[in-house]
């Protein structure tokens, strides 16, 4: 309790948040590359579900490109990538990699480590999905949603992940990465191993990585 009123007094004075005095580590990511990749309607064209996948590891270019198509920052206003309604952009994306598991802090373009476990096994029920080298958990601050009354939170939170979900089956269509969006994956067990508060919601997952046989 001590610790954790020491931990806000913290972020207030000096103006981080409290994922970041949390973390492990702070991965400062490369700057993602904002031009290239295939032109809008060859993505639309390839963008698939992939249910097999490889092992082969992601660089951290490509970590950083999928997280700010998925849900960075793109003006100077610190709006994203995803559209938000009323911009109230109450998600955060959850890292799971064999390595260990992170939340994207989007203001650093940075991935935070929370922890070393691998928590693969906790990130969805199909088989495909501990191959794969990432998987993205998507989780709704309902803290954040207070100008709506609790059904509205479900209905625009059910709405807003579909922006970011989609923006990741796009970058990754133009990579020639797989990916799959997933509502399997048992949320009451990776809201504990995730460490979520109460009012943070699992929403949806969605697995990214080279395709496989
Ligand atoms: C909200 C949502 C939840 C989904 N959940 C799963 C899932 O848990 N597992 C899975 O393998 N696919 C899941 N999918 C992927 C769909 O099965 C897939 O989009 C559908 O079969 C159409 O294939 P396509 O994406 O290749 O067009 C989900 C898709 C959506 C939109």
């Amino acid at each position: 309790m001590k610790l954790k009123f020491i931990t806000a007094l913290l972020c207030i004075v000096f103006g981080f948040s409290e994922m970041n005095a949390q973390s492990l580590e702070i991965i400062k990511l490369p700057a993602p590359q904002k031009s290239g990749g295939m032109s809008l309607m060859e993505s639309l064209n390839n963008r698939q579900s992939q249910r097999s996948y490889s092992s082969k590891e992601l660089t951290q270019q490509q970590m950083s490109n999928l997280l700010w198509a998925a849900y960075g920052i793109n003006r100077p206003n610190g709006y994203r990538t995803a559209p938000s309604a009323r911009a109230v952009h109450e998600y955060d994306i959850y890292i799971i990699k064999n390595d260990g598991w992170f939340v994207y802090d989007a203001e650093q373009h940075a991935m935070l480590k929370m922890g070393n476990e691998n928590l693969q096994e906790h990130a969805g029920s199909q088989d495909y999905v501990q191959t794969a080298p990432v998987n993205l958990v998507f989780v709704a601050d309902f803290d954040r949603m207070e100008v709506y009354d609790e059904e509205m939170k479900v209905f625009y939170s059910a709405t807003n992940v579909g922006f970011i979900s989609q923006n990741v089956y796009l970058w990754c269509a133009s990579e020639g990465l797989g990916t799959v969006v997933r509502g399997l994956i048992d949320k009451e067990k990776a809201k504990e191993v995730l460490k979520l508060r109460p009012n943070q919601h699992v929403v949806l997952a969605q697995t990214v990585g080279y395709p496989g046989e």
